[in-house]
């Protein structure tokens, strides 16, 4: 009896490890396509920030606008913000750049603050740049008009 259960359980043992490895094969495909997995990935060329005037149209309400001018000269450090030499309420109207959005003055209990919120500090968290490039996979989103 014993003997039978061991060769029982071999056998659906073997029938388990042919039928993943055939599902292996046939069903997951990896976005690396026949990439080796050990290999090293090929640099990729440097892509130009593109820059519109008018800045980017918003896909709904809410959304950070995304920043339609190149930005790497502008650090952000605990000391300073290259951002805020343009944006903050003291210096836009003199740089003709559109003032940080009122949301940036609050605190997360909703109080309203002189100077940008520590919440709002670090602009790239939510702002980025745009590069021209073909989206790695293909995308239908359609954004509220
Ligand atoms: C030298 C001045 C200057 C600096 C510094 C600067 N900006 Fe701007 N920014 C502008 C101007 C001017 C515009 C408006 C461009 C337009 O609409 O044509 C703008 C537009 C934007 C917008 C779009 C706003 C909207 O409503 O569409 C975002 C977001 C933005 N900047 C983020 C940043 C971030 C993040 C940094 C720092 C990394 C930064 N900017 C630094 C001048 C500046
Ligand atoms: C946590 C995310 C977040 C961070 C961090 C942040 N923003 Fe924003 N920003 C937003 C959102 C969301 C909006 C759109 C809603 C609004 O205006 O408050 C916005 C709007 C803006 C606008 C357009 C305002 C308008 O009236 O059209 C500018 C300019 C801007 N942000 C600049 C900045 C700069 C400069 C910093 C850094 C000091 C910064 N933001 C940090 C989320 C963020």
């Amino acid at each position: 009896m014993k003997k039978m259960i061991h060769v029982t359980l071999a056998a659906f043992g073997l029938l388990l490890i042919t039928s993943t490895s055939v599902v292996a094969k046939e069903s997951i495909a990896s976005l690396r396509g026949t990439e080796d997995l050990q290999g090293n990935s090929v640099k990729t060329g440097k892509k130009k920030v593109v820059s519109q005037e008018g800045g980017f149209e918003r896909s709904y309400k809410q959304q950070p606008p995304m920043t339609p001018h190149k930005t790497d000269k502008y650090k952000i450090s605990l000391k300073s913000n290259g951002c805020l030499k343009c944006h903050s309420k003291k210096n836009h109207k003199k740089e003709k750049a559109p003032m940080l959005g009122e949301s940036h003055f609050l605190t997360r209990d909703g109080k309203k603050l002189e100077k940008v919120s520590s919440r709002r500090y670090f602009c790239t968290q939510c702002h980025a740049t745009q590069v021209d490039a073909n989206p790695l996979v293909k995308n239908e989103f359609e954004g509220l008009k």
